[in-house]
């Protein structure tokens, strides 16, 4: 399905560059070689964000914990 109409971002596209570290709608734009237009994909971009971490339990933004255990 396309989320971002302007740039015919789909999610298949939006998924793999959040799985390549982008953190924020912007970063999403950039890994694709594009900018925000209307910028009604944002919250939807957003939730796929959240989504992503809330699946994989990993934080969205920040260091790793301290005393996170090494792998
Ligand atoms: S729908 Fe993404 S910028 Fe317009």
């Amino acid at each position: 399905m396309i989320v971002c109409i302007c740039n015919a971002l789909n999610e298949c596209k939006i998924r793999q560059a959040i799985a390549e570290g982008a953190r924020n709608p912007a970063a999403i734009y950039k890994a694709h070689g594009c900018k925000p237009q209307c910028g009604k994909c944002g919250p939807d971009m957003k939730t796929m964000i959240s989504d992503h971490f809330r699946r994989s339990s990993a934080p969205p933004t920040g260091p790793a914990p301290k005393n996170a255990p090494r792998a």
